[in-house]
C-alpha cells in the first residue's frame, strides 16, 4: 500500500509524511489521547489444504540394490570416481560469492520512541501469507510509531485452523527480538477495547502476497521486514523441536535429501484448472469443485492453454522425469512437503521409490496434535524444506517463494526452480515421440536449469512494457529475494 504514494508522488523520503498522507484518519483523531487503528487485511484466499494422508512406510532402497542390478562388478567400480563427482555436483550449493545476510539497522536508525497509537491486525490465508503479512505489519507499526498488538489469526477461513499466534510462533521471542524496533503487546488494554477504531483493509501488492511494496522503501524498513520474518517470527518451540527431529530422521536415512513442494493437490488443480494427465472423471471432479467454490472467480479455464503458458504445477510423472534428467539417482531421498497428493503418485515413486511423507518419518503420536491445524503442519514442511540440501517447488506460490527467499538469506542454499514453460515443450516432445529419455533429454533439461539453482542475483523488477498497478504484481517479490537490502558483501557480518 505504500506504493500508492510512491506511484503518485515519486520516491518517499520520509515515512512520517508518507503515513500522514496514507492515514488521514489518524490526524483527525489526534486530539483524543488514544487512537486505535485497526488494520485488517483480507486477501484473496489461495487455498492450501493439508490433509493428513496415511501412507504405508516404504522400504528404503539403496543405490546398489536399485541401479543396474545386473551390471558386472568391475564396470561399476570403474565408473565410480567420475559418477561420484557428478553426484556431488547435484547437491552442491551455488557459489555465493562472499555474500551473506545483513539485517542490522544502519547507523541512522533510532530505537523505537513509542507513541500512543495501537495497531491490531487480523491476518488470514495460509501460513506463509500470514508470515509475510505480519512482517509487513511490523514495518507499518514502526513507520507509524504505533504499538502492535499480537496479530489475530482468522479462524473462520477455509482453513478451519483454530491455531492462535502462540500455537504457531514463539510469542515471547517475537516481542523481545523486536524490542528495539517496535513495541508489541499480547493484548489490547481492556480500557481500549471499545474505543472507536479506524480500519484499513490491506490487499496484497507483491508476488508473495505481501502488503508493502517490494521496492523503493527506506533501507532500514526493508531490513526490519527481514528481521521480523527471518528472526522474530520463529516457530513455537514444539514445532521447531519436531521439525528438527524430522530433519535428523531424513538425514539418518540417506544423508542428503531433496524437499519437493509437490503442489499436485486437489485445491490447487481445481483452482488453476490444470487437468493434464488426469482422467475425464478426475477432471470433472475438479471442475465441480471450482464451480462450487464461490471465492474462486475464474470458472472457465482451458487446461491446455494454462499448461502451455507454464501455469500448471508439474505432475508427479513430470517431476519424476525432471529429477531423473537432472541426474538424481533413483535412491535419492525425496521428502514431499505437501498435503494429500491428488492422484498418480505412483508415476513418481516408480522412478524414485524413496519418496517420503511426514507420516512416514513421524509417529502418529507426534503428529496427533497437528491434525486439523494446517498452518502448524505447514510449519513443519517449512522447516524441513528450509533445511533440505535441495529444495524444488513444482509450482510458484507463497510457500515456494518464502522458502526460496529464506534459503537465499541463509547462504544461497540450492533451490531448483523448474522452468515450467520450457519443460512443457520438452515433455510434449517426449509424449509425441520426437524426443527420447536419455542423454539428449538430460542435456536439454540441465541447460534450461543452469541459472535456476538459487545463485545470488539482485531482485528483478517488472519486465518492460508492464504499466501501472500490474508492475507491482510482476516484480519479483521482496521476500522471495531480499537481495540487495538484506544480503550484502560488507566486511562485517551483521
Ligand atoms: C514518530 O516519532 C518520531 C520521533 O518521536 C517522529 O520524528 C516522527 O515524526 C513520528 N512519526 C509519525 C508517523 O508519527
Ligand atoms: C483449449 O485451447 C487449445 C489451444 O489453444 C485449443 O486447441 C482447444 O480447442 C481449446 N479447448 C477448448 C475446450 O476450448
Amino acid at each position: 500500500m505504500v506504493t500508492t504514494t510512491t506511484r503518485g508522488g515519486g520516491r518517499t523520503s520520509s515515512s512520517s509524511s508518507l503515513f500522514s498522507k496514507l492515514f488521514p484518519l489518524k490526524k483527525a483523531a489526534s486530539s483524543s489521547s488514544t487512537t486505535i487503528i485497526i488494520l485488517r487485511f483480507f486477501i484473496l484466499l489461495i487455498l492450501f489444504i493439508f490433509i493428513f494422508n496415511f501412507y504405508t512406510t516404504r522400504h528404503i532402497l539403496e543405490d546398489h540394490q536399485y541401479l543396474h542390478p545386473n551390471l558386472p562388478q568391475h564396470f561399476v567400480s570403474h565408473q565410480a570416481p567420475k559418477q561420484q563427482l557428478k553426484l556431488e555436483k547435484l547437491w552442491e550449493a551455488p557459489f555465493s560469492d562472499g555474500l551473506h545476510s545483513c539485517l542490522k539497522p544502519t547507523s541512522n536508525y533510532q530505537a523505537f520512541q513509542g507513541g500512543d497509537h495501537y495497531i491490531t491486525v487480523r491476518s488470514n490465508g495460509g501460513l506463509n501469507q500470514m508470515r509475510t503479512g505480519i512482517a509487513d505489519m511490523v514495518a507499518v507499526a514502526r513507520m507509524m510509531n504505533a504499538t502492535l498488538v499480537i496479530p489475530e489469526l482468522d479462524k473462520r477461513s477455509f482453513w478451519q485452523d483454530k491455531s492462535i499466534f502462540s500455537d504457531i510462533f514463539d510469542e515471547d521471542h517475537f516481542i523481545n527480538s523486536l524490542k528495539q524496533d517496535v513495541r508489541i503487546i499480547k493484548k489490547l488494554p481492556q480500557e481500549l477495547v471499545s474505543v472507536p477504531r479506524a480500519r484499513k483493509h490491506f490487499t496484497s501488492w507483491g508476488g508473495l502476497d505481501s502488503r508493502l511494496a517490494n521496492n523503493d522503501l527506506p533501507l532500514d524498513i526493508q531490513r526490519l521486514r527481514c528481521r521480523a520474518l527471518y528472526h522474530a517470527l520463529r516457530f513455537s518451540p514444539s514445532i521447531e523441536t519436531l521439525g528438527k527431529k524430522l530433519v535428523e530422521r531424513l538425514r539418518s536415512r540417506g544423508g542428503r535429501y531433496i524437499s519437493l513442494h509437490l503442489r499436485y493437490e486437489k485445491d490447487m488443480l481445481a483452482f488453476s484448472g490444470c487437468t493434464y494427465g488426469l482422467s475425464d472423471s478426475e477432471s470433472e471432479e475438479l471442475r465441480l469443485l471450482r464451480e462450487n467454490t464461490n471465492h474462486w472467480k475464474v470458472k472457465k479455464i482451458n487446461s491446455t492453454e494454462q499448461r502451455i503458458a507454464g501455469l500448471c504445477p508439474l505432475t508427479p510423472k513430470e517431476v519424476g522425469i525432471f529429477l531423473q534428467a537432472l541426474g538424481y539417482p533413483p535412491s535419492t531421498i525425496v521428502y514431499v512437503a505437501a498435503g494429500e497428493i491428488y492422484a498418480h503418485l505412483s508415476d513418481l515413486t516408480s522412478r524414485f521409490p524413496n519418496v517420503l511423507f511426514k507420516e512416514m518419518i513421524a509417529t502418529e503420536e507426534e503428529l496427533r496434535v497437528y491434525s486439523n491445524h494446517a498452518s502448524q503442519t505447514a510449519a513443519l514442511d517449512y522447516i524441513i524444506s528450509l533445511e533440505s540440501d535441495v529444495f524444488i517447488p513444482t509450482h510458484s506460490g507463497n510457500m515456494a517463494r518464502a522458502v526460496e527467499g529464506h534459503r537465499r538469506l541463509l547462504g544461497h542454499r540450492k533451490t531448483i526452480t523448474p522452468d515450467r514453460k520450457g519443460l512443457v515443450e520438452i515433455f510434449d516432445k517426449l509424449e509425441s515421440g520426437k524426443l527420447k529419455e536419455g542423454v539428449s533429454l538430460q542435456h536439454l533439461v540441465k541447460r534450461l536449469h543452469q541459472k535456476r539453482q538459487g545463485a545470488p542475483r539482485k531482485r528483478e523488477g517488472a519486465p518492460d512494457g508492464i504499466r501501472g498497478r500490474a508492475r507491482f504484481k510482476a516484480e519479483e517479490s521482496f521476500y522471495q529475494n531480499p537481495y540487495p537490502e538484506c544480503i550484502c558483501r560488507s566486511k562485517h557480518r551483521t
